[in-house]
């Protein structure tokens, strides 16, 4: 039986939680966009994965300018994911089961659909007028300042209505609340209210650490196209812990709901901050190493920088706050494109990348097809992306001379955001068993090989090894409170580190290699038994030498 946040308040640090991307996940109804009697039907499967709770994406109302981060009204759904009493059922399916659910929140901005932005737009004497951020332009007619929106182009938007420019920092289809206004933040938190009323166990708060803005509005440094990037005058602003503690004292406590903020942009030192207000966060930088400047990236990141970041956050967290741990997500790509092999290799490098992640402590969250091992998906012409910030950057970038259209292509197949947003594969039937009908975004072409069914048969498949590992951890002490240690944090293609409580637990050992090398482990303590491996023999330990992309879990003890 369920218990609720109020009686057993720890419940995320003990399990995994499974991301679903409903548009993508499964469509019953045949439009080809996902749905949520869809994800009724797979209940069973979230189940055997052995996860415990379900973070959708965002399903309210909306004109999907950025796939449901665009809210026109947010106390209704999208019709074509379904009713409120198809929610119902949903939630009432997932508790029966013993799965909570974690809906998606969007409150830094609403679409430019919703009602409020339109009555705050028709006057500048209408009562929402402040619910949303408008500003006078400069006196020789450039916007308010320079600030480039996430998604491309000036973040102000000119509404000659009123001759003023709204702030939109994703982009003109999203404009920002004005968390200033304090009947603003109130109608806020009675959405908050009304669906924790519907029986949902918490949130994911989509960029929550944008809400307040820099308080003098001033430029920023320009660059080649004579736009400032937005992040420093938005994130993490001077009353953003206000605002979140009133929402914790007002909502989130009260009405016992886990949250974890979308924190683009924060330290480690942010997050010990956070948690004053929200159980946990998500932070970037360790999936942003890949990446440069102009559309660039660079698959060799330097391990030693990854293994720095991951463990910065696993040691200055421990007993101040608690990880939100995490590969994938819609915004990112597939892991194994990333930082394993999406070829021949891609078993074992999935197995490796799980491992690597879910021994390390904090809540694991696992994307939809990240079980799977899924790579990702190619797309031939920029004609097939459908993800607003890619197709903004070919018409910023390729279509203005600055970029060639082969360049963009290739980044949109390495770090776009399409990539691991395509359906999920069910079967190698047709429409990978995700749809009967036309599906809204291609499917990848691994489906025929690459899918849940022939995954579940074979007992050697990542995604039994993802069940395994979940299963293992779930309501483990070690993996929960242990000490973490690096060991040989320089080595240039190796993770070595432990989880140690009361002098006992585990040592986890990947190799991020697509070749064999040979290694000798910081460990000074005793490996007593391996536990799990990607390779399943002792060649390890007769030969010093790892091969590609080995994994091997033992359990240790300290000298
Ligand atoms: C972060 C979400 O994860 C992303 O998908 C969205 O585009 C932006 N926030 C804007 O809401």
């Amino acid at each position: 039986m369920l218990q609720k946040h109020s009686t057993n308040k720890d419940w995320y640090k003990n399990v995994c939680i499974y991301q679903i991307y409903p548009q993508s996940f499964c469509d019953l109804n045949g439009d080809g966009f996902g749905d949520i009697r869809g994800i009724i039907s797979k209940l069973d499967y979230i189940k055997s994965l052995n996860v415990d709770a379900i973070w959708i994406c965002p399903m309210y109302d909306s004109p999907n300018r950025d796939n449901g981060y665009d809210v026109r009204n947010y106390f209704a759904l999208q019709p074509k994911f379904g009713t409120l009493d198809d929610f119902s059922l949903l939630t009432a399916k997932c508790h029966s089961l013993g799965i909570r659910v974690i809906m998606d929140m969007v409150l830094n901005h609403s679409s430019n659909e919703c009602d409020w932005f339109v009555s705050s737009a028709s006057s500048e004497n209408n009562p929402k007028r402040d619910w949303y951020i408008w500003k006078k332009g400069k006196t020789n007619g450039d916007p308010p300042t320079n600030w480039e929106a996430i998604f491309g182009g000036s973040a102000w938007n000119y509404d000659a209505k009123t001759d003023s420019y709204y702030l939109g920092t994703f982009s003109p289809y999203q404009p920002d609340f004005n968390w200033e206004n304090a009947e603003l933040r109130s109608v806020l938190f009675d959405v908050l209210r009304f669906w924790l009323e519907k029986g949902v166990d918490g949130f994911r708060l989509d960029a929550i650490n944008f809400i307040s803005k820099h308080p003098d509005y001033p430029d920023g440094t320009a660059g080649p196209n004579g736009l400032a990037p937005i992040r420093p005058f938005v994130c993490n602003g001077p009353k953003v812990h206000e605002w979140l503690d009133e929402m914790k004292v007002k909502v989130l406590s009260p009405m016992h709901s886990m949250t974890v903020g979308e924190a683009d942009g924060s330290s480690a030192e942010d997050a010990i901050q956070f948690a004053k207000e929200m159980d946990m966060v998500f932070s970037f930088d360790h999936v942003a190493l890949d990446v440069g400047t102009n559309f660039t990236f660079n698959k060799n990141i330097p391990l030693p920088k990854l293994k720095s970041i991951l463990s910065e956050w696993q040691n200055k967290l421990r007993g101040k706050a608690w990880n939100a741990l995490f590969w994938e997500n819609h915004d990112q790509p597939r892991i194994v494109s990333r930082l394993g092999d999406d070829g021949e290799l891609r078993t074992k490098s999935a197995k490796m990348l799980a491992a690597a992640l879910l021994f390390l402590q904090g809540t694991p969250f696992i994307y939809q097809g990240e079980e799977l091992g899924l790579p990702n998906t190619r797309f031939a012409t920029r004609s097939e992306l459908r993800d607003i910030e890619m197709r903004n950057a070919f018409a910023a970038y390729v279509d203005t001379g600055l970029l060639s259209e082969e360049h963009m292509m290739r980044f949109a197949n390495y770090k776009g955001r399409d990539t691991g947003r395509t359906p999920m594969p069910w079967n190698g039937n047709y429409g990978a068993g995700f749809t009967t009908g036309t599906p809204w975004i291609k499917i990848s072409e691994t489906y025929k090989t690459l899918n849940a069914e022939r995954q579940e048969a074979d007992g050697d498949s990542v995604l039994n090894w993802f069940r395994t590992l979940i299963a293992f951890r779930r309501n483990n002490a070690v993996i929960r409170d242990g000490e973490y240690r690096i060991y040989n944090p320089d080595h240039p293609n190796v993770y070595e580190y432990t989880r140690i409580l009361n002098g006992s637990g585990y040592h986890i050992l990947c190799s991020f290699s697509r070749n064999q090398i040979d290694y000798v482990c910081g460990f000074p303590g005793r490996k007593t038994k391996v536990i799990f491996s990607n390779y399943g023999d002792d060649f390890f330990s007769k030969t010093g030498k790892l091969r590609p992309f080995e994994t091997i879990i033992s359990e240790a003890e300290l000298p």
